[in-house]
């Protein structure tokens, strides 16, 4: 378990971003400090529309953000021209989204090779590993599926084995439970919980259910664009 002793593998600070222009500006991130320790799974809590994907997708260098500093493993990367903050992110990131991204004429075991082709794999290992993986999220039996033809909590188990196939050091999470049943979500969780028990390794999971709270090390509120607390979690009568 964490103990905060360990470096921080991301390490956010000032952090603003808004929308838009004149009257019709809001601002979304109102100065979020944050840091995400190796070796632990965060956990990122908040009302809806109180700005978790947007800090997430800050978090990953997909959005720009107007003030403030983010280190991501040691590299600044609001400080990295755009190729190298993808390059950054393809070697060292997971994501999954909120929506799935699939890509819908590509079969599961497709999908989740992707991450695998970007990082110039060959097709046929980058294949195996990614049934490997399917198997790992309960879907050995759907490798060859398009994504049409895979209920929403299998596709969102898809998106979970794409994020984790290149065994990235940082695995950012954006409901990754949201289309699942209770025994799915624990099984899920279980898994992100052993990428985040790596020492190497940290995970922060946005989420609105109380049933995987039990998961996280800390957990982080965000409210109104600010981190308001940030508590330790029990992790007495757990595995
Ligand atoms: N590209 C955008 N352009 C304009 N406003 C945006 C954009 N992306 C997000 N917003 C606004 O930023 C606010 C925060 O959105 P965000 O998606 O980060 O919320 P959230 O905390 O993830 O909510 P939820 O729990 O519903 O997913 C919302 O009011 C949203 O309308
Ligand atoms: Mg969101």
């Amino acid at each position: 378990m964490n103990d905060n002793s360990q470096p921080a593998a991301v390490r956010a600070r000032g952090i603003v971003k808004s929308f838009g222009s004149g009257d019709t500006q809001i601002t979304v991130l109102k100065g979020i400090d944050l840091d995400i320790y190796l070796g632990e799974l965060l956990l990122l809590v908040g009302e809806s529309g109180g700005g978790k994907t947007t800090l997430l997708s800050a978090i990953a260098g997909i959005l720009d953000i107007n003030e403030g500093n983010i280190d991501v493993l040691g590299v600044p990367l609001s400080a990295l021209p755009a190729n190298k903050r993808t390059r950054f992110r393809g070697q060292t990131m997971g994501f999954i989204y909120q929506q799935f991204n699939l890509l819908p004429a590509l079969t599961a075991a497709e999908n989740v090779a992707v991450p695998l082709l970007i990082q110039k794999v060959g097709r046929a290992e980058a294949l195996r590993r990614a049934r490997v993986m399917l198997n790992r999220v309960g879907l050995a039996d759907r490798t060859e599926f398009l994504p049409k033809n895979l209920s929403g909590g299998q596709q969102q188990r898809v998106a979970i084995a794409r994020a984790l196939v290149n065994e990235p050091r940082l695995l950012i999470c954006d409901e990754p439970t949201a289309a699942l049943d209770g025994p799915n979500g624990q099984k899920i969780m279980e898994l992100l919980r052993e990428v985040g028990r790596s020492p190497d390794r940290c995970v922060i999971v946005v989420t609105h259910d109380s049933r995987i709270f039990h998961f996280g090390d800390r957990m982080a509120n965000l409210t109104d664009g600010r981190i308001v607390n940030i508590e330790q979690i029990s992790q007495e009568g757990t595995a």
